[in-house]
């Protein structure tokens, strides 16, 4: 053997790890997959693939110096992120493509607590308009997709939008109720510069709301989605990376590197 210390260093590292997930560890959403790997390497698994797995992201990346001018300046609140929200690093490159694109009407799926939201409208134009599209609660139960298993969790918050200012309320951001796999979305074909999808993370309402936000945002506008690349959320991987690399509309979709954000210019 070439590295014998090498070796047992790992040797010794995974008994300690496989000591730790046998005796409870594997109970933790987090280790879970390695039930599936483990099982499928001892030639169990043959037949069927566990749908939860996390696919390989095939989205090439870029990185954040390569989109985001070193001059760029944003305007942030709400910072501090909770479960269902972005990151504050993922925060800061959408307002800062906002702050740098200038788009005069935004449209994001999925307003969760309307963090986001606000981040955005206070980085558009004095008289821009922000529209976010939620599923109420009471939707969840009737949705026209499947939804992933944990998108009911942020549908089921107490109210849509209650990190949003009043101010902003009452005249830059538009909050509209529905749920994007039916939503009328023809008013804003054409018309949208930046939008941001962030709805359900179903591999099927990826690739719905994505249909509609090609629809709707201009040539040269931009597209941004959310949570690629996520042990949590499959679908969506599964869905950008077809559309990456199937779709020649979708060809110019990258990852922003270090974070689960995908971005295109239509
Ligand atoms: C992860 S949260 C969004 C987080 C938010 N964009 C942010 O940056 O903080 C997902 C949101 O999408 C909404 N949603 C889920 N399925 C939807 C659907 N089919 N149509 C519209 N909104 C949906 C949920 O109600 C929830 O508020």
């Amino acid at each position: 053997m070439n590295d014998l210390p090498l070796f047992l260093r790992r040797y010794f590292q995974s008994l300690a790890g496989c000591a730790y997930f046998f005796a409870g560890g594997a109970l933790r959403k987090k280790h879970r997959p390695l039930l599936y790997a483990l099982s499928k390497h001892f030639g169990f698994e043959q037949e069927t693939e566990d749908p939860r797995a996390k696919p390989t992201p095939t989205v090439p990346h870029v990185a954040a110096a390569d989109v985001i001018r070193d001059d760029t300046a944003v305007t942030l609140s709400r910072i501090a992120d909770v479960a269902g929200n972005i990151t504050p690093t993922e925060l800061m490159l959408i307002a800062a493509f906002v702050r740098q694109r200038q788009p005069a009407v935004c449209f994001e799926i999925g307003t969760f607590d309307g963090r986001t939201t606000e981040n955005m409208s206070a980085n558009q134009p004095e008289a821009g308009r922000c529209y976010t599209l939620d599923l109420p609660p009471e939707g969840a139960d009737h949705a026209a997709l499947p939804l992933a298993s944990g998108d009911k969790t942020y549908i089921a918050k107490p109210a849509s939008g209650a990190r949003i200012s009043a101010q902003a309320k009452a005249g830059r951001i538009v909050q509209l109720y529905g749920d994007s796999g039916t939503f009328d979305f023809a008013p804003y074909f054409g018309q949208v510069d930046l939008m941001f999808i962030d709805g359900s993370h179903s591999y099927e309402y990826v690739l719905s709301d994505t249909e509609a936000a090609w629809k709707m945002v201009k040539p040269g506008g931009l597209l941004l989605w959310h949570d690629y690349d996520s042990r949590w959320w499959p679908g969506v991987t599964r869905a950008l990376n077809q559309l990456q690399g199937q779709d020649a509309r979708f060809a110019a979709i990258r990852q922003i590197e270090n974070t689960a954000l995908c971005f295109m210019v239509r």
